[in-house]
C-alpha cells in the first residue's frame, strides 16, 4: 500500500445503532449531470436548482468551465452561463474522473458540429463501451475519427433519423436525445431508456424550446428545432440515494422517512422491500420504513432497466438480503462486473457465492465490523450499511468513491442516529515513508 494511500480519509462506522428519523433527498446525480451538459446547447444563462454538491457534478462543472463556461454554484443552485463556450474538447485528465463527462458529445456536435472527447477508458464496472453512442450519432449522418485515445465527432448539421438502439442504454439515449434537438428533421429513438433522469432531461430540453414526444416510454420522437434558449429547472430527487437510505432504516430495524422523492420512482424497489418483510409507507412526496430484521425472508432480485429494479440499488439490496433468512438469488444484468464488493462483504462475516452474473445470498449471518475498501460509488454505500448493522466497528477505506454520489452522506446518517465519523489519518512519519 502507498503512503498516500494510507493518508486518504476514511469512515469509521459503528454498528447497532437503530436508525430513526426524515431524511431529505439531495438531487439526482444521474439528472445533474446531464442537465449540466444540455445547458451547452444554447447560448447564455441557464438555472439548475436542487444541484446536488458531490464530487461528479464538481467534475461536470470543471468539464464545463474547461469548455469557456462560466459556472457558479451556491446553495444548490448553479447558474451556468455558456456565452463563452470555445472549446468542443474534453480532455482525458476530466474524462477519466468521470465517465459523464461524454455526455457533452451529442450537444457540442449538435450546436458547434464538433466534439472531441477522450475515450473514457475502463472502469470498476467491466468494460462500459460507448457504441451505441457512436452508432446513432453516425446514422445522424455524423463522422467519427478516433486517435490518440479521442474520439472526434463532426457534422455540420445532424439529420433526423429513426433509429433502434440494441439496449436501452441511460448515456446513449441522453446523448442522442441531445444531438437530435438541434437536427435537421425528426428523429425517432426506439428502445430508449425510460429512466426518471432521461424525463426530467426532456422537460428540461422542452423547457429550452425543444419539441419532444414520449418522454417515459422508449419511443422518443424529437424534431429539431433551429435554436434554443437557456432556461431554468428543478432537478428531480434522487431515487438511489433515497433507496439507500431506506435499506440502512431498514437493517437497522429503525424508522426512517425520505423525503423530496416520488415513490413512483422506486415501484419495483419498494415491491422488493416488501417482499422481504419492510414495511413501506407511501406518501406523494416521501416514503417511510420499519421493520424488525429478525423477521426478513430471502427474496430473489434481478437489475434490468427502468422500471426494473435499479442496478445503482443491487449492492445495497445484497447488505439487506445477508441479514434476512434463507436463500437470495441476485442477477446482475446491466453491467459486467458489479459483484466486486462481494469479497469485502464476505470480510464482514457475509455469506455470497458469486457465479457469472448471479450471487447466491446465504441470509441470516449476524455481520462483524471489519476494515474494508470500496471498489466504487454503490458499493461504498452498502458497505456502510453493513457497517451499521454489524457489531461492532467497520473501517471504510476509498471513500472518494461515495463522496462522488451522495451529499453530506455522514451528517445524513448522523442526524438519523448512526454513529458515523470521517478520520483524516495523520501523514505516516519519515521513518514510514
Ligand atoms: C447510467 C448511470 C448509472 C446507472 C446506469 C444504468 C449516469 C451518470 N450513470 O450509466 O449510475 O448504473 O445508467 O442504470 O447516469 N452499453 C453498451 N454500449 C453503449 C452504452 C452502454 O454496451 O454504447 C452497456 C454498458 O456497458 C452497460 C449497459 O449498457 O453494461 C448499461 O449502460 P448505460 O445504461 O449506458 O449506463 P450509463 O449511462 O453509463
Amino acid at each position: 500500500m502507498t503512503t498516500e494511500c494510507l493518508e486518504q480519509p476514511r469512515l469509521l462506522v459503528k454498528g447497532g445503532r437503530v436508525l430513526r428519523g426524515q431524511v431529505p433527498v439531495s438531487g439526482a446525480k444521474n439528472s445533474a449531470l446531464k442537465l449540466m451538459a444540455a445547458s451547452l446547447l444554447a447560448p447564455g444563462v441557464s438555472i439548475l436548482h436542487n444541484v446536488p454538491d458531490i464530487t461528479d457534478v464538481r467534475t461536470m462543472q470543471e468539464v464545463l468551465e474547461y469548455l469557456g463556461a462560466a459556472v457558479d454554484f451556491t446553495d444548490g443552485t448553479m447558474t451556468i452561463d455558456t456565452s463563452g463556450v470555445r472549446s468542443q474538447e474534453a480532455p482525458y485528465e476530466l474524462v477519466q474522473r468521470m465517465r459523464a463527462s461524454i455526455q457533452i458529445m451529442g450537444p457540442l456536435v449538435a450546436r458547434f458540429g464538433r466534439a472531441r472527447v477522450a475515450l473514457p477508458g475502463g472502469c470498476n464496472l467491466g468494460p462500459r463501451k460507448i457504441d451505441i453512442h457512436l452508432r446513432g450519432l453516425q446514422e445522424m449522418g455524423a463522422t467519427i475519427r478516433s486517435d490518440h485515445g479521442f474520439i472526434e465527432v463532426t457534422a455540420p448539421r445532424l439529420q433526423g433519423v429513426r433509429m433502434f438502439l440494441d439496449y436501452p442504454s441511460v448515456g446513449a439515449t441522453e446523448n442522442l436525445l441531445m444531438a437530435a434537438v438541434l437536427a435537421e428533421g425528426t428523429t425517432v429513438l426506439e428502445n430508449a431508456a425510460r429512466e426518471p433522469e432521461v424525463v426530467d432531461l426532456c422537460k428540461f430540453l422542452i423547457s429550452m424550446g425543444a419539441d419532444i414526444e414520449g418522454a417515459g416510454s422508449s419511443t422518443l420522437r424529437i424534431t429539431g428545432v433551429k435554436e434554443l434558449h437557456p432556461a431554468e429547472h428543478t432537478v428531480i430527487g434522487d431515487r438511489i440515494e433515497a433507496g439507500t437510505y431506506l435499506i440502512a432504516g431498514a437493517v437497522t430495524g429503525g424508522e426512517v422517512e425520505v423525503t423530496g422523492i416520488s415513490p413512483h420512482f422506486l415501484d419495483l424497489f419498494l415491491f422488493k422491500l416488501r417482499a422481504v418483510g419492510v414495511r413501506v409507507h407511501e406518501n406523494t412526496r416521501s416514503i417511510k420504513v420499519t421493520g424488525d430484521p429478525a423477521s426478513y425472508v430471502a427474496v430473489d432480485v434481478a437489475t434490468l432497466p427502468y422500471p426494473g429494479f435499479p442496478t445503482d440499488l443491487q449492492a445495497q439490496m445484497m447488505v439487506l438480503l445477508s441479514i434476512a433468512q434463507g436463500v437470495s438469488v441476485v442477477t446482475e444484468n446491466v453491467f459486467e462486473n458489479r459483484f466486486g464488493f462481494v469479497d469485502e462483504l464476505i470480510r464482514l462475516g457475509a455469506d455470497i457465492r458469486v457465479d457469472g452474473n448471479h450471487a447466491v445470498v446465504t441470509g441470516g449471518r449476524a455481520l462483524t465490523g471489519a476494515t474494508v475498501r470500496c471498489p466504487d460509488l454503490r458499493a461504498g454505500a452498502a458497505l456502510t450499511i453493513a457497517g451499521l448493522a454489524a457489531e461492532g466497528c467497520t473501517e471504510i477505506r476509498d471513500i472518494y468513491h461515495i463522496d462522488r454520489g451522495y451529499e453530506r452522506f455522514e451528517e445524513k446518517l448522523r442526524a438519523l442516529g448512526a454513529e458515523v465519523e470521517r478520520i483524516h489519518p495523520e501523514p505516516a512519519s519519515p521513518r514510514f515513508r
